[in-house]
């Protein structure tokens, strides 16, 4: 088999090394450069963590205004790429459609790409994080039908992101008066920033090891979002609410439940469980938390919110989840207040991939920036084939 450890998931391999992210899954800790979660999350404004995981440092006033300027900037795309959604059937999922118009940022900006040149690393970093949310966004009009909207220069990001989502043409979500309650934009906020970076997950890995290649980073960032649309990843959020409306009741949850630890069975509960955290997701803490308040706020009595706390209770006073130490994740309740904000159930992995840009291009910079000389990422394999044997002309086999 040749002197390999075999190790598929990572579980204790290291991949590269980072100065970003930290993780301590048994107590719960989440830390963006040294900062808290639970800190950033109270107090900032989501391109201002992007801006943290890029550079290392929190913005001061002035570099704040000019990024965030930077960002605006960048949001507006090409026409001819506006007019790849023409090619895609209206019911085509947000997440394909995203996959193959981000990849495509690769043949508008190919040529004069140079990714020893810091300017043009920075350069494709902010691009990234400026036209996510207007692809995002363009994806969704396509499949509603309804005409693209611009991006602004007057708005913050995740305002301008809800203007594009929800205009109609002859009049803007957002004017002068803010239109949309700012509560609104600040859970928008929260969710982009708790999901803004996470460390060697599986999108951030495959962004890494295209990475490794010297490909086109733009192609890279397109690898990520195929990684993080499996259900077992970023498309967990979706499968949370189509969950909840398959189990459809309280009293369907001990069948579900039940369902859930059956080794026969392969229905896992969505938004449970994580490779990393084995006593709870911090980011799971502080989503709950805004999903009361926003409910109770637009007293909103959504039937899928309490079964989810229903689903919570009984799962953590069973056995087999306290055993396995599975707790709710961050994708658990993030779905509840897509909801709210009246985002689509399959746009939901879409916004995860929004905010987690600012993590792949961080991650993206980091191994250009500190490891020039980084091998090419190149695991080996346990061989389980056939030994040696000798070629049969097709008429004798
Ligand atoms: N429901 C029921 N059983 C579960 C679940 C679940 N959600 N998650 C893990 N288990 C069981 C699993 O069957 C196994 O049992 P046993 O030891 O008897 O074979 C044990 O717990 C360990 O599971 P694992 O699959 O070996 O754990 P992992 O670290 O490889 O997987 C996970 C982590 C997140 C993929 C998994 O918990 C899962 O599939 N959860 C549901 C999907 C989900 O919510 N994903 C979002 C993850 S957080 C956000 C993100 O990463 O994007």
């Amino acid at each position: 088999f040749g002197c390999f450890s075999y190790d598929p998931g990572f579980t204790i391999t290291a991949s590269c090394k980072s100065k970003i992210t930290y993780i301590d899954g048994d107590r719960g800790i989440l830390l963006y450069r040294g900062y808290p979660i639970e800190q950033l999350a109270e107090n900032c404004d989501f391109i201002e963590v992007a801006y943290l995981l890029l550079q290392g440092e929190l913005p001061n006033a002035t570099q704040f205004r000019d990024f965030n300027l930077e960002i605006s900037d960048r949001a507006i795309i090409h026409e001819a790429l506006r007019k790849f959604f023409d090619g895609f059937h209206y019911d085509a999922h947000p997440m394909a459609m995203l996959v193959g118009v981000v990849g495509s940022l690769a043949a508008f900006y190919h040529k004069e790409m140079n990714v020893k040149d810091p300017q043009h690393r920075w350069i494709c970093a902010t691009r990234m994080i400026g036209k996510i949310s207007t692809i995002a966004a363009a994806s969704y009009r396509h499949s509603i039908g309804r005409p693209f909207v611009y991006p602004r220069m007057d708005l913050n990001y995740c305002e301008n992101f809800l203007n594009m989502m929800f205009s109609r043409s002859s009049q803007t979500y957002i004017d002068q008066d803010h239109y949309i309650d700012p509560f609104l934009v600040k859970a928008l906020n929260l969710l982009f920033i708790l999901h803004a970076d996470h460390e060697q997950n599986a999108s951030t890995s495959t962004v890494r090891l295209a990475g490794s290649t010297g490909a086109n980073p733009y192609a890279c960032v397109a690898a990520g979002i195929a990684a993080l649309w499996g259900p077992a990843h970023g498309g967990a959020n979706e499968a949370v609410l189509n969950m909840l409306a398959q189990i459809g009741c309280a009293e369907n949850v001990p069948k579900y439940i039940a369902k859930a630890k059956d080794v026969n069975d392969p229905f896992r509960l969505m938004g449970f469980g994580h490779r990393v955290y084995k006593n709870f997701d911090p980011r799971a803490t502080i989503i709950r938390k805004t999903c009361h308040e926003l409910l109770s706020k637009f007293q909103k009595n959504d039937p899928l919110f309490e079964l989810a706390l229903v689903l919570e209770e009984h799962a953590l006073k069973d056995e087999y989840f306290i055993e396995r130490k599975l707790y709710p994740n961050v994708d658990f309740y993030s779905g509840i207040i897509y909801k709210a904000l009246n985002i689509p159930v399959d746009m939901f992995t879409v916004m995860f991939a929004i905010a987690r840009t600012a993590g792949w291009v961080s991650h993206w910079l980091e191994m250009q920036e500190e490891q020039p000389g980084m091998p090419i990422g190149r695991p080996r394999q346990l061989y389980l084939g056939p030994q040696r044997r000798d070629f049969i002309p097709i008429n004798q086999r």
